[in-house]
């Protein structure tokens, strides 16, 4: 049986080390990861900091940089739109990143395609507004999406589609099953219906199944597959699953660069979506003395608008690259080890009255599941403390966790049992609130504290990491949330933040 530690000195790391290591044999396995932080990622250990924001955005190697800066001190690279020589180069680039992207994932690219976008929520916006919703199609979001997905409801409701969320149970937050077949079995035929749901969630780090992707296109559904969580520590197989949307956001799963973000989307269904609006780059001719007169491009070239971001697409490949050398499931791997050692630490450290210092929302093994671990800390008293606090001291020790809602806002209302009646009263406000606002309002007018805190554990997390994290929460233990200091959050002064004075 794995052990919970009671000494979380910094005197004991060895020893749970070696404990750890006994109960997760696989993990030495992933020992590379161990080489590779202390010369790809030594930033960390220079600057003393505890990176637990992995689903927030993972971190780079710096060969990475390295890598690209070479590419680009040494090229000339024109805009890929022209015919010339710098841009011939520059198209190359950018086709050899896309293809890799397709050959990372496993899609052939008979198959599926790849449109570069900023980010996931630029891959969701172009599925959204373009989806043939109509007065007879149906839109079936998951309680456990993020905003982003949430958000293609308002292109649905506009068209007059019907929208119904599918809820997800307590305690492991999953998807209500026989809610969603029941809802799966009701589409009108002939009509464009679309279900979207994510891999993983970026709250509680469930993993939904991937089996109800075939389940929905049986019955005549298109489905969206949220990536974004679920790649940056999985792997995502596109010649086993065969989702027609997968968004997903480059900097999350090798940290550098932001911006690049990409829908895969299966060809057959890409051409089911009407886009809005054509763009520089999207149209083969147009003429502006007609109505309506414009060759929209096949494939993915009709869905990048404008210039695609060229100058970091090589990096995009860079970045795939690094992971496979890696390899994904030795990442996998780690993930586990060390969320399944923090999910046992965390749900048996106690106040000495006994009282849980910890309730984490979500599943408490490792069960389809991945890293990514949300909670909040009670006192001994049962008081449930404010996660600004937390955070406020967890930046004072070094660690990066993140708090607030995560952009997940239905698995918030779920676990805070904050009801629909309760919810109305928040937009029935005479001005917007802000989420400082609704953390005090459920407070004073509702008696629910909503205080959620999140780590995430990623590419290359240790030992250290999460028993330093644990070391944290233990800090807690015994303290009444009136003896627990108010501190200020300060900025941080490393990295390239020189201290000007
Ligand atoms: C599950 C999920 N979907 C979508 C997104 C949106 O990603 P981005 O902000 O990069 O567009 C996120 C970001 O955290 C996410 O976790």
């Amino acid at each position: 049986m794995e052990i919970s530690i009671s000494d979380y000195s910094e005197n004991n790391l060895d020893q749970a080390l070696a404990a750890f290591k006994k109960y997760y044999p696989s993990f030495e396995s992933t020992h590379r990861l161990d080489n590779l932080r202390a010369s790809e990622y030594a930033r960390l250990e220079k600057h003393n900091q505890i990176y637990l924001d992995y689903t927030g955005g993972g971190l780079y190697a710096a060969s990475q940089l390295h890598q690209h800066m070479a590419l680009l001190e040494e090229g000339i690279f024109g805009n890929p739109h022209s015919k010339n020589p710098t841009s011939l180069v520059m198209t190359h680039l950018v086709e050899q990143a896309r293809s890799y992207v397709l050959e990372f994932f496993n899609a052939s690219p008979d198959e599926y395609v790849v449109i570069f976008t900023p980010n996931a929520s630029g891959a969701l916006k172009l599925v959204g507004e373009a989806y043939p919703f109509n007065a007879h199609s149906r839109y079936l979001p998951a309680f456990d999406n993020h905003n982003s997905v949430n958000g293609i409801r308002e292109f649905a409701r506009s068209k007059g589609a019907t929208v119904t969320y599918i809820p997800t149970v307590m305690p492991e937050l999953r998807m209500d099953s026989a809610a969603l077949e029941a809802e799966l079995n009701q589409v009108e035929p002939g009509s464009d219906n679309l279900f979207a749901y994510p891999a993983q969630s970026n709250f509680t780090g469930v993993q939904h199944s991937l089996e109800w992707i075939a389940m929905a296109q049986a019955r005549g559904w298109d489905v969206l597959l949220d990536s974004a969580a679920f790649a940056p520590t999985n792997r995502l197989d596109l010649s086993i699953w065969k989702p027609d949307f997968v968004p997903l956001s480059f900097y999350k799963i090798f940290g550098y660069p932001t911006g690049v973000g990409c829908l895969l989307a299966r060809k057959v269904a890409l051409q089911k979506l009407q886009r809005p609006w054509f763009a520089g780059g999207t149209i083969s001719i147009t003429s502006v003395q007609g109505e309506g007169w414009h060759y929209l491009l096949e494939n993915e070239a009709g869905f990048e608008d404008g210039t695609v971001n060229y100058l970091n697409l090589p990096a995009i490949e860079i970045g795939l690259r690094h992971i496979a050398s890696i390899g994904i499931d030795i990442i996998h791997e780690r993930v586990a080890c060390l969320t399944g050692w923090l999910l046992n630490q965390m749900i048996n450290l106690r106040h000495s009255n006994g009282h849980p210092l910890v309730q984490i929302f979500g599943p408490t093994n490792l069960k389809e599941r991945g890293g990514t671990i949300s909670f909040s800390v009670d006192d001994p008293e049962g008081a449930r403390i404010d996660y600004r606090r937390i955070e406020a001291l967890a930046n004072q020790a070094n660690i990066s966790l993140r708090t607030g809602c995560f952009c997940n806002p239905g698995t918030g209302e779920i676990v805070h049992h904050l009801e629909k009646e309760e919810m109305a009263q928040v937009f029935n406000q005479p001005a917007a609130l802000s989420f400082d606002d609704f953390f005090d309002w459920a407070q004073s007018e509702h008696n629910r504290n909503p205080s959620t805190i999140r780590i995430s554990v990623g590419i290359v997390s240790n030992f250290a990491d999460v028993y330093r994290f644990m070391q944290f929460l233990h800090s807690f233990k015994d303290k009444l949330d009136a003896d627990i200091q108010v501190v200020e959050i300060d900025y941080p002064k490393y990295g390239l933040l020189r201290d000007s004075a």
